[in-house]
């Protein structure tokens, strides 16, 4: 963790100054996190995800729409990779799922400074498994997913452990997305895909909170 602390240290004044440039959306934004405490590793994390439950069910999805043979899922704490995960679906003309923590992510615990705080707890821990809330999408119809998420502390967030672990990806193409202060993808995708059953997984890319439609039509088009 001294390694992962020292990266973060090093990171934090470019998130800082990123912050301020408005990229990564700003804490303000996850006002609408509910207030609930930072809590315990054990409390938080190691419970596995209500939804995951029925492990590598194949529920419902909330995008609904038949036909398309893509799909965007994303996590965001604070809007960022929404946004970006918004413009990916239009332009590649996807389904969009949203993965939402059973237990919103408050100012408090997203507080990277704060060595007690949800985020570095969890992040501290590659066993935390954080629930999501309501049904996994039914990935069987979609040969190319895209997973998105914010960078935390030089990777994927816990609860996109949760995610892959839960669904089957095995036989998709599977594109991964972040957004961060500055960081890039690293090796957040991979960490993911030994996580998952299998798929195709590609390099994936830390894409900007306010790229325009036509690099990200230039990055998707690059995919092909
Ligand atoms: C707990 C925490 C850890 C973070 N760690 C990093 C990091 O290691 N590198 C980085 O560039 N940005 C880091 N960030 C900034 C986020 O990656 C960035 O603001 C991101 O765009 C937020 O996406 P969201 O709005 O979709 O949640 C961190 C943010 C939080 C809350």
């Amino acid at each position: 963790m001294k390694l992962k602390k020292m990266l973060f240290t090093m990171l934090a004044a470019s998130m800082l100054m990123f912050t301020a440039c408005g990229d990564s959306s700003s804490k303000a934004d996850s006002s609408k996190a509910d207030s609930s405490k930072a809590e315990s590793s054990s409390e938080s994390s190691k419970a596995e995800s209500s939804a995951a439950d029925s492990s590598k069910a194949d529920s419902k999805t909330d995008s609904g729409s038949a036909g398309k043979d893509t799909i965007v899922v994303y996590f965001s704490a604070t809007g960022t990779t929404k946004g970006v995960a918004e413009k990916i679906a239009e332009a590649a003309d996807a389904d969009i799922y949203e993965i939402v923590p059973q237990e919103k992510y408050s100012d408090a615990d997203l507080d990277w400074h704060d060595e007690k705080s949800r985020t570095t707890i969890e992040m501290n821990d590659p066993d935390v498994r954080p629930k999501i809330e309501g049904d996994l999408p039914d990935l069987s119809g979609y040969k190319r997913v895209y997973i998105g998420y914010p960078i935390w502390w030089g990777d994927a967030p816990r609860i996109m452990s949760t995610f892959v672990e839960s669904v089957k990806l095995d036989g998709k193409t599977v594109i991964p997305f972040c957004t961060s202060g500055g960081s890039g993808i690293g090796s957040s995708g991979k960490n993911l895909e030994k996580l998952s059953d299998g798929g195709e997984w590609l390099g994936g890319e830390r894409l900007d909170g306010g790229i325009s439609e036509d690099k990200l039509k230039e990055w998707i088009d690059g995919l092909e």
